[in-house]
């Protein structure tokens, strides 16, 4: 099938590629000039495992083109797929300026009658609307679909080609039937393809959200509490991920979510229930929680070191959301970075792939420094602080962090390392939620 996607980010390269690598021919449309003209040159602008070879051997191939210009992209399309940015307006709502305004454009510029598909995380009744705005620019009888993305980063080329099931909403059953086949190269070992009325598919991206967001920040306040009373949440996690009706994922203590998604979308799911004049009172509070909890780690290091913070050297390990991305956004490290530079300690930050974001996001903030290894980050550091659970930093060389270290000090919030084996081997250590 011949597609555009337009919106090149996490969710627009990923899908795009992954159509083109099943057949499809595919053009990316963003309007950033900067980012086609780097993909262009190979560069791929985000960091996702996999996808700059995929990328790579696609465009080789001629399958996968990037361009600015929306009107032929569209025009050499049968489906275009909507997958820009909604981020979070100031009243918590998503902002869907972009949403609309590229559909509105595909209205003006196309000549025939083309599938319109809603990729983006949008709230109910976005898709309706889009199709009544549509509507009222151009008699050409397009057809409209809602197909929520459930990737995540990191992972995204695995969760895009083997999902878990795909969502579509659809108001008629042949838009239904031809994005079955557009996904049933991902669809052969009888994953599910979901096929419901628009309205139903938005909110299950919602609800899938919120209900994944209730997990992190209810483990985090059991964390606290177990901390609390003395008890440890790494042995209240075995105690009851073993009963088949809780389980294990999704159930790690931590810093707190962030990223482009849980965040937002948690606000705007309360948006959407103050907008019929309900409250949604679970996820107020899961998103008070997470709040909170990106303070946790700030204020156990704030208050080891007391008055002596502004002499203090603090090493992090870790800074985007969550390991095997370079996404910084609402990052809980971000936070912790900024509240320890404010008490005035010096800190030293290191992750593999989100340093340049970083930077981008700080730039020369005075007292903090940018460092290319794990070990050159600890050097001379009076604690270090894990954020992000990147797996090159479960098993380092404990002996040589101790020599490099000033004072072997740790503390892990993401518990990725055992409490008991750490003190045997000389650190002073704080988890989350450990006794
Ligand atoms: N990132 C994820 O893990 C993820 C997962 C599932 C769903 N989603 C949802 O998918 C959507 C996209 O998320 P993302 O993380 O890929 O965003 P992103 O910010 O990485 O990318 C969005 C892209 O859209 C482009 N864009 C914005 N307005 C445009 C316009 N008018 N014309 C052309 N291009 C335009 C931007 O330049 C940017 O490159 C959001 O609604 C998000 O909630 C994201």
């Amino acid at each position: 099938m011949k597609l555009a996607i337009v919106g090149t980010g996490y969710v627009g390269l990923v899908t795009g590629t992954c159509f083109a690598e099943s057949g499809n021919h595919v053009i990316c449309v963003d309007k950033l000039e900067s980012k086609i003209k780097d993909l262009n040159a190979g560069k791929i602008p985000i960091y996702e495992p996999g996808l700059e070879e995929l990328v790579e051997n696609n465009v080789r191939d001629g399958r996968l083109h990037f361009t600015t210009d929306l009107d032929s992209a569209v025009n050499h399309s049968e489906i275009v797929f909507i997958a820009v940015g909604t981020p979070q307006s100031d009243d918590g709502s998503a902002d869907l300026t972009g949403v609309f305004a590229v559909g509105e454009a595909i209205a003006k510029v196309a000549q025939g009658p083309k599938i319109i598909v809603v990729k983006s995380t949008v709230p109910v009744g976005t898709n309706a609307e889009l199709e009544r705005r549509v509507r009222a620019i151009t008699d050409v009888p397009h057809r409209f679909a809602s197909n929520p993305e459930f990737l995540k980063e990191g992972a995204a080329i695995d969760d895009f080609t083997k999902p878990d099931r795909v969502v579509v909403g659809a108001r008629d059953n042949e838009t239904g039937e031809t994005l079955r086949e557009l996904y049933s190269p991902f669809l052969r070992t009888e994953r599910p393809y979901l096929l419901m009325k628009p309205e139903s598919s938005e909110m299950t991206k919602y609800v899938a959200n919120c209900l994944l967001a209730t997990k992190i920040s209810f483990i985090n306040e059991m964390a606290n509490l177990c901390e609390a009373y003395n008890a440890d949440i790494n042995d209240v996690r075995r105690g009851i991920g073993h009963d088949q009706r809780i389980g294990f994922s999704f159930l790690f203590p931590g810093v707190g979510y962030g990223g482009s998604c849980f965040p937002k979308d948690i606000r705007a799911m309360i948006h959407m229930a103050t907008s019929k004049g309900m409250r949604s009172r679970m996820m107020e509070a899961v998103d008070e929680v997470n709040e909170a909890q990106k303070s946790v780690l700030p204020e156990k290091i704030l208050s080891h070191f007391g008055d002596n913070i502004s002499q203090a050297v603090i090493a992090i390990w870790g800074l985007a959301f969550k390991p095997r991305t370079d996404d910084i956004r609402e990052a809980p490290s971000l936070v912790l970075i900024d509240r320890l530079l404010k008490a005035g300690a010096t800190v030293k930050i290191h992750d593999p792939e989100a340093l340049e974001n970083v930077r981008a996001h700080f730039g020369d903030r005075p007292g903090l420094e940018y460092c290319e290894s794990p070990y050159q980050t600890i050097t001379g550091s009076d604690a270090l602080a894990i954020v992000t659970e990147w797996s090159e930093y479960r098993t380092p060389d404990f002996v040589h962090m101790k020599h490099l270290m000033k004072r072997p000090v740790i503390f892990d919030g993401r518990n990725i390392y055992d409490a008991r084996q750490m003190r045997n081997r000389g650190f002073e250590y704080d988890g989350i939620g450990i006794d």
